[in-house]
């Protein structure tokens, strides 16, 4: 069976596939995990010029494993996804994605931390955090209205309205909408570009474009505490349930 998290190296780039297509690249704890492992070794790694991140089967990322937030409970500590929440304002190398499919709940909000984003046709955004009775996370609260504007922000993240590549490149999310055949290789080019140029210059030009991470960094954490809160009220735990069920049905059928 292969790993959850694949991991490449393509000269300076390091290249992040999520692979669990069979569940829709959900992310689970021990995935978010080697994410942030994947991340502080990008940090740590001079050869490293560049993280790019993809998702396996047509598919970017389905969000948090649903069965994994069933299962959190209280006092047991920073989750893996709040401590790969926590490692991206940290993330001292650009961060590129490519998204096809599905991109939802952190399929989103991880693009809001990324330099660039490409997108082929079939990608779909969602960040349906208020539908599963949860509220926003990786500061998507203060980031989302910041680059779409509070009336856009209001719609994806308190109504949950989906948005398509072409929206999301309207809205500043995604660089370019590319054809699917050519996605993967235009997004690794980007990288590779990225990871050519001077490299202190890079690191510090991204550094001062993305200003002081204290007030990202303090929105994770206040969100984090009313995330908590809400993954454990009986509320989200029966949409949970309900998902679940839904999938336990179509098993029977
Ligand atoms: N957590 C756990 N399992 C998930 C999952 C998630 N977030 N998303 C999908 N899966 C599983 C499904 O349960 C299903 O499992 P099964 O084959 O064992 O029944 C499998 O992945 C395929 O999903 P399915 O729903 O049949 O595929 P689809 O193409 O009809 O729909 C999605 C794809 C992504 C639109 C849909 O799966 C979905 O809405 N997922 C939940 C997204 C979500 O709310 N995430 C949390 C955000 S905070």
């Amino acid at each position: 069976m292969s790993e959850p998290i694949e991991k490449r190296r393509d000269g300076a780039i390091l290249h992040l596939v999520l692979a669990r297509p069979e569940k829709k690249n959900a992310i689970t704890g021990a995935m978010y995990q080697a994410l942030t492992e994947a991340l502080g070794e990008a940090n740590r790694d001079d050869a490293i010029g560049a993280v790019l991140i993809s998702g396996k089967g047509g598919v970017f990322c389905a969000g948090n494993d649903i069965g994994d937030f069933l299962a959190a409970q209280a006092g047991q500590g920073a989750s893996p996804g709040a401590l790969f929440i926590q490692a991206l304002p940290l993330l001292e190398k650009p961060l590129v994605a490519a998204v096809e499919g599905p991109a939802i709940g952190i399929g989103t909000t991880l693009c809001f931390h990324c330099d660039l984003v490409y997108a082929a046709p079939s990608a779909r955004f969602q960040m349906p955090f208020v539908d599963l009775a949860l509220v926003p996370e990786a500061a998507s609260s203060l980031l989302v209205p910041q680059r779409f504007g509070m009336a856009k922000a209001s719609e994806a993240l308190l109504l949950a309205e989906p948005f398509d590549a072409t929206e999301a490149h309207r809205l500043g999310l995604v660089n370019a909408v590319i054809e699917t055949e050519a996605l993967y290789e235009h997004a690794l080019a980007k990288a590779k570009a990225l990871a050519a140029k001077p490299r202190r210059a890079l690191l510090a030009a991204r550094k001062l474009l993305r200003g002081d991470p204290s007030a990202v960094q303090a929105r994770m954490a206040e969100e984090l505490v009313a995330f908590g809160e809400a993954v454990r009220s009986p509320e989200a735990r029966a949409i949970f349930q309900a998902f679940l069920q839904k999938k336990a049905r179509r098993e029977q059928c």
